[in-house]
């Protein structure tokens, strides 16, 4: 995606041909600041400070950092710390795992010598597939809003809510839930996109706004509490979302609040979509809210806010009194009936076991 005019990746190889650069998401959007990654344990600390975020990119980040990590050390004891401290970074987007493996499974077999130009072309490979499949969901997600767009009628705008940082910043490239907001916007149906602010941390307010007027694309920004009042009266026609793990019975984990967009839009009949490439799928697991582990952050990001200061300065502000114990659990499950069907990079399926293997069939003997 172009930034004033410059295509970038959101994670790519330096010239030097072994440094990775990534953008510092923290920054934004007040800063655009490209970073460079020389070992594993900056890796590592990339993913947990959340320097990258949003689970696709996390997992090519994860695959990057092997790399490094074997540069430094590619025996096979260097392979299971470099695997250990990667997994350890944060427990809920599935796309860690899958990335870690991967490139394990590549490098396992090889000589030492060999395993860290393996690992780098691995990546490369990784980074190149996460592209083209959020590509092919913004194909697949555009044709939904297309239909919408039909159903209102000449010139009407489609409304969409989103709901976190499900854009290009979360994956290699085009986004998950945002593909098709772009592909259609390219297309030149009339959009319009509610996004949710997505407290504590702002990504909503923070990267989808800065995505969004960074490409044009008409949008406004509201509080987390204003998407169940808007879709009360009219004024949402289709939420998307991304998605951190998707069980095989297709329940949907992704940031904190997503369950009450989703119960919101089931009351007002609003189709609730997800967008998600097949490695964000576990197909190991069924039940999303006793499976999947979600992530507890520092309680800091609720008592605490972030921001531009009239005279360009960031800072931060508390916003609770002193002695206010504060929580934060990071992600929440959307249990499958309440939405409405599953964007991949294969197409459109029912959030069920059976809708995911009609476009997966080869995972069915998984178990
Ligand atoms: O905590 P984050 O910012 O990593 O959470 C990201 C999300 O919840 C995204 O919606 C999800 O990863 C899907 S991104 C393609």
């Amino acid at each position: 995606m172009k930034v004033d005019g410059i295509a970038y990746r959101t994670i790519w190889l330096d010239e030097d041909g072994w440094s990775v650069r990534i953008i510092d998401q923290t920054k934004l959007p007040h800063r655009f600041v490209v970073t460079r990654l020389t070992s594993l344990a900056e890796a590592a600390h990339a993913i947990r400070a959340m320097l990258v975020r949003g689970a696709p990119l996390i997992g090519a980040t994860a695959a990057y950092g092997l790399a490094l990590a074997l540069r430094a050390d590619p025996s096979d004891a260097g392979l299971e710390t470099a695997a250990a401290t990667l997994m350890a970074t944060r427990p809920t987007a599935v796309n860690l795992r899958w990335g870690i493996e991967r490139v394990r499974a590549r490098v396992q077999p090889l000589a030492p010598a060999e395993r860290a130009a393996a690992a780098y072309d691995e990546a490369a490979v990784i980074a190149d597939e996460d592209a083209a499949i959020c590509r092919s969901i913004g194909e697949h997600g555009a044709a939904l809003i297309r239909a919408a767009a039909e159903r209102k009628g000449p010139g009407e705008p489609v409304n969409i809510l989103t709901h976190c940082n499900a854009g290009w910043l979360a994956t290699v490239d085009w986004g998950t839930a945002l593909a098709p907001v772009f592909v259609a916007f390219e297309q030149g149906i009339p959009l319009h996109v509610w996004v949710d602010e997505t407290r504590p941390r702002n990504q909503g307010a923070s990267l989808t706004a800065w995505e969004l007027v960074k490409h044009g694309v008409p949008h406004t920004v509201i509080a987390d509490n204003a998407g169940g009042h808007l879709m009360q009266h009219g004024r949402v026609d289709l939420c998307i979302v991304g998605t951190d793990r998707t069980t095989a019975d297709g329940d949907v984990c992704n940031k904190i609040g997503t369950y009450l967009k989703a119960l919101a839009a089931h009351d007002n009949g609003v189709p609730f979509y997800v967008a998600l490439p097949s490695p964000t799928i576990d197909w190991r697991i069924h039940d999303g809210v006793r499976e999947i582990p979600i992530e507890e952050r520092d309680g800091r990001e609720v008592s605490e806010l972030t921001g531009l200061t009239g005279d360009g300065r960031i800072e931060t502000i508390r916003v609770t009194p002193d002695g206010s114990p504060v929580a934060n659990p990071a992600f929440d499950v959307t249990p499958a009936r309440y939405v409405t069907a599953l964007i991949t990079e294969r197409g459109v399926c029912a959030a069920s076991p059976g809708g995911l293997l009609a476009l997966f069939p080869e995972r069915a003997a998984v178990g």
